[in-house]
């Protein structure tokens, strides 16, 4: 069924909640995850326009690019490498406000200056993959970003 994405005209927050909302709907009743994590990409980033919203999915001992919206990005992240391996390491969110001040930090586009990453779980507390996204301004993500983007995380997981 084709849908089309609602944006609020409102504060973060608002856009978010709605964003959330149709984020369930879409996929809810669809168990594949790549379709779920491509979607979830797509409505992301066309609510925020972030300069790169994606995935990278756990294979084996390494984190592999999954869907993603923005421009060509690393294929393979290893095991605590970069701000992705480390937020997999540590299974938490990590929010960057400066990249050029994150030791390690895996430069996909020089263009990205603050960056949040969020782990997403299986049922037994492993984790399956990475939601990764990316700003062209410094400071970008805050509490707000990190509540919503772990709840939208939660509803990957089934
Ligand atoms: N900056 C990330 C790499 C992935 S790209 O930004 C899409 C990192 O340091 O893990």
């Amino acid at each position: 069924m084709a849908e089309e994405l609602k944006i609020s005209t409102g504060d973060k927050t608002e856009k978010y909640s709605l964003l959330y909302e149709q984020i369930k709907a879409v996929t809810k009743h669809e168990e594949d995850i790549i379709a779920n994590m491509a979607n979830t990409s797509a409505m992301i980033h066309a609510t925020f326009s972030f300069l790169w919203t994606g995935f990278y999915r756990v294979v084996k001992d390494t984190l592999v690019l999954g869907p993603f919206q923005g421009p060509l990005a690393c294929t393979r992240i290893a095991y605590g490498r970069g701000v992705c391996g480390t937020a997999w390491k540590e299974k938490s969110t990590i929010t960057v406000p400066d990249v050029n001040k994150f030791p390690g930090h895996i430069a996909c586009s020089n263009a990205s200056k603050s960056e949040i990453v969020v782990p997403i779980f299986d049922a037994s507390g492993c984790v399956t993959a990475i939601l990764d996204i990316d700003s062209e301004e410094i400071g970008k993500f805050d509490e707000t970003d990190k509540l919503w983007l772990e709840k939208i995380g939660k509803l990957l997981m089934h």
